[in-house]
């Protein structure tokens, strides 16, 4: 998987490489690549943006500079670019990330991030270079860097072999594996601790009990 990220803040995203599971991707063969906009821009003094037509707050993300940035990184005209891969646009108002996006986007070989700050992305960006926008929730982020993060931290972690168990992110909560229900809970050591104990199915060794017990717990979680 190769996940390039157009942000004006590359260097956001050093701290993210260095995670374990990312890190672990990243040994793998699989790519996390920053492209930022003011290092192409075609307009003098690095501008990336600029005031919105019709006035009001904020500053919004160029088509040009936007055109000028996918074209130096992949060489190609940008309208073309969204046939062979997903170029995904973070906006708050885009399709909410879940557990089958994440799954979705972990089937891909590549996908591009496009991180807008400030009042956004003019919209003919939106509409001409990108195959998807996707929000990580109905609020407002200063800007698409975080939740880019968080986009390639769900879509690393489903990828075979980046966790320390492969199995760890298949019964987890949302999981087809729990019929999209939230997980069960869990316990470890100490058994008991001020009192607070630990079900005692889950200390009998009974695996299909432990199982059972489990699934009721997910379904019983999932109820509104
Ligand atoms: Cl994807 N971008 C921004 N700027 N804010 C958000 C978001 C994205 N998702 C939730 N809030």
């Amino acid at each position: 998987m190769n996940v390039d990220v157009f942000t004006l803040f590359p260097r956001w995203f050093d701290w993210f490489r260095e995670q374990r599971h990312v890190a672990n991707a990243l040994a793998l063969g699989h790519t996390l690549e920053t492209s930022d906009p003011r290092e192409s821009t075609p307009l003098k003094w690095g501008q990336v943006d600029d005031t919105p037509f019709g006035g009001g707050a904020g500053m919004v993300l160029r088509v040009d500079v936007m055109d000028a940035a996918l074209r130096a990184r992949y060489g190609v005209d940008p309208v073309e670019l969204r046939s062979s891969r997903r170029v995904i646009a973070l906006t708050p108002g885009g399709r909410l990330l879940d557990d089958a996006l994440a799954g979705e986007l972990a089937e891909e070989d590549a996908v591009t991030l496009l991180c807008g700050r400030y009042e956004g992305f003019d919209e003919r960006i939106l509409e001409h270079f990108v195959t998807d926008q996707v929000s990580i929730g109905r609020y407002v982020l200063a800007g698409g860097e975080l939740a880019a993060m968080v986009v390639a931290d769900t879509v690393f972690r489903k990828l075979p072999g980046v966790l320390g168990k492969d199995e760890s992110a298949l019964e987890e909560s949302f999981s087809p594996a729990l019929g999209g229900a939230p997980e069960y809970p869990h316990y470890t050591r100490p058994a008991d601790w001020r009192g607070w104990t630990v079900p005692d199915v889950l200390l009998s060794g009974h695996h299909e009990r432990v199982e059972a017990w489990r699934r009721e717990q997910s379904r019983r979680r999932s109820l509104p």
